[in-house]
C-alpha cells in the first residue's frame, strides 16, 4: 500500500492509547483522537465523529451497534476493539455489512490471571479489609481471633469458564497445592486436562465443592446472571467468588445479599454490571474487595494490547487480513 493511499484513510480512536501504540499510528492514516474528559466519548459525539471513517478503534466502553455503523457509513472497514472481550460489539451486524471486527486476545492472559489471583488471596486472607481497618485509625492489638480468613493451601479452586485466562489461573494453582475443578460447555482435551491437573465437572458440582470460584466466561445471553441468588445458595458459606470477566455475569444485588447474609464468605470484583457504577449495597460491605477493572492494567500488557489493536486497525483499513479477526465471515 503506497504512503499516499494510506494517508487518505481516516480512523477514529475513542481514547488515547499508551504512547507506544499512539506512535504506531503515526503516518499510517489520518487519526481523529477523542481527547475529552476521562469518561467514555459521549454517544452523540461518537456518532458524529465516526462519520466517514474507514476504521474505528474502540474500547469496551463504546457500544458498536447498527446505529453507530449507520453513522459511520458504508466505507467503514474495521472495528478494532481494544479488549479481548467484544460483548460491546454487535458482531453479526458488523459481519452482515462486511465490517471486520478484531479483539486483543492472548496478550492479556497472564496479567489478567495474576489479577484474579490477587483478588483470590485478598478475599481469602482479608487483605484489603485489613488495609481499610488500619486506615480507619481504630486502636488494635494482635489477637488470636483477629480478622481470621481461611487457609488457601490444599483447598478446591473452581474455574468457571476454562479458556485462555481460566487455564492460566488454573496453572498458577500448583504452588498452592489446590485441587482444581472447572466447568465449561467445551471440555478441554484429556492432554490439556492432564497438563493443567484439572477436572471437568457440572456447574452444580463447581458451586457445591469449590472453596474459591474464579469466573472467566465471556458475557453471553446464557452467562448473564450465571451467578445469582440460586447459585449463591448452592455455594459453601466459606466460599469466595472472584469475577475478572464481565460484570453482568454476576447479579450484583443478589451477591450483596448473599455476602450480607453470610451465604458466602467473600467476593472480589474487578468488573461491574453497570460499569462504571458500583452497586451501592456492595460499597458498604467489608467482605467484598473492589477494583476498577484492572485485569489487563500493566504497562507491558496495555502496550501489547494497544500495538495489536493498531496493527489490526491498519491492516483492516488497507485490505489486509488483521491478525486477530473475530468474524472471518465478514471477508466473504
Ligand atoms: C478485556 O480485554 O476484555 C478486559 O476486560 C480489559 O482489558
Amino acid at each position: 500500500m503506497s504512503e499516499s493511499l494510506l494517508s487518505t484513510r481516516s480512523v477514529l480512536v475513542t481514547r488515547a492509547l499508551v504512547p507506544e501504540a499512539m506512535r504506531a499510528l503515526d503516518g499510517g492514516c489520518a487519526v481523529d483522537l477523542y481527547q475529552g474528559p476521562p469518561e467514555a466519548i459521549p454517544r452523540e459525539e461518537l456518532l458524529r465523529r465516526a462519520a466517514g471513517k474507514d476504521g474505528l478503534l474502540t474500547l469496551l466502553t463504546e457500544r458498536v451497534d447498527a446505529e453507530l455503523l449507520d453513522a459511520a457509513g458504508p466505507q467503514l472497514k474495521i472495528v478494532a476493539n481494544h479488549a479481548v472481550g467484544f460483548d460491546n460489539v454487535d458482531v453479526p451486524e458488523c459481519t452482515s455489512r462486511g465490517v471486520l471486527v478484531t479483539n486483543t486476545p492472548d496478550v492479556l492472559t497472564e496479567a489478567t490471571a495474576d489479577l484474579a489471583w490477587s483478588l483470590i488471596l485478598a478475599c481469602v486472607r482479608r487483605v484489603a479489609e485489613g488495609d481499610r481497618f488500619l486506615r480507619s485509625r481504630r486502636p488494635w492489638i494482635w489477637g488470636p481471633s483477629m480478622m481470621l480468613g481461611y487457609d488457601m493451601y490444599g483447598k478446591t479452586l473452581g474455574v468457571a469458564g476454562c479458556g485462555r485466562i481460566g487455564q492460566a489461573v488454573a496453572r498458577r494453582a500448583t504452588g498452592f497445592g489446590l485441587r482444581v475443578i472447572y466447568h465449561d460447555p467445551v471440555r478441554l482435551s484429556e492432554a490439556v486436562e492432564r497438563e493443567l491437573n484439572v477436572t471437568w465437572c457440572p456447574f452444580e458440582t463447581l458451586l457445591a465443592e469449590s472453596d474459591v470460584i474464579s469466573v472467566h466466561t465471556p458475557l453471553l445471553p446464557q452467562t448473564r446472571h450465571l451467578f445469582g441468588a440460586d447459585a449463591f445458595r448452592q455455594m459453601k458459606p466459606t466460599a469466595v467468588l472472584v469475577n475478572t470477566a464481565r460484570g453482568p455475569i454476576v447479579d450484583e444485588p443478589a451477591l450483596a445479599e448473599a455476602l450480607r447474609a453470610g451465604e458466602i464468605f467473600a467476593a472480589g470484583l474487578d468488573v461491574y454490571e453497570r460499569e462504571p457504577q458500583i452497586e451501592e449495597a456492595l460499597l458498604d460491605l467489608d467482605n467484598v474487595t473492589l477494583l476498577p477493572h484492572l485485569g489487563s492494567a500493566t504497562i507491558e500488557t496495555r502496550t501489547a494490547m494497544g500495538l495489536l489493536a493498531v496493527d489490526n486497525l491498519l491492516a483492516g483499513i488497507t485490505g489486509k487480513r488483521p491478525r486477530t479477526l473475530v468474524n472471518p465471515d465478514a471477508l466473504r
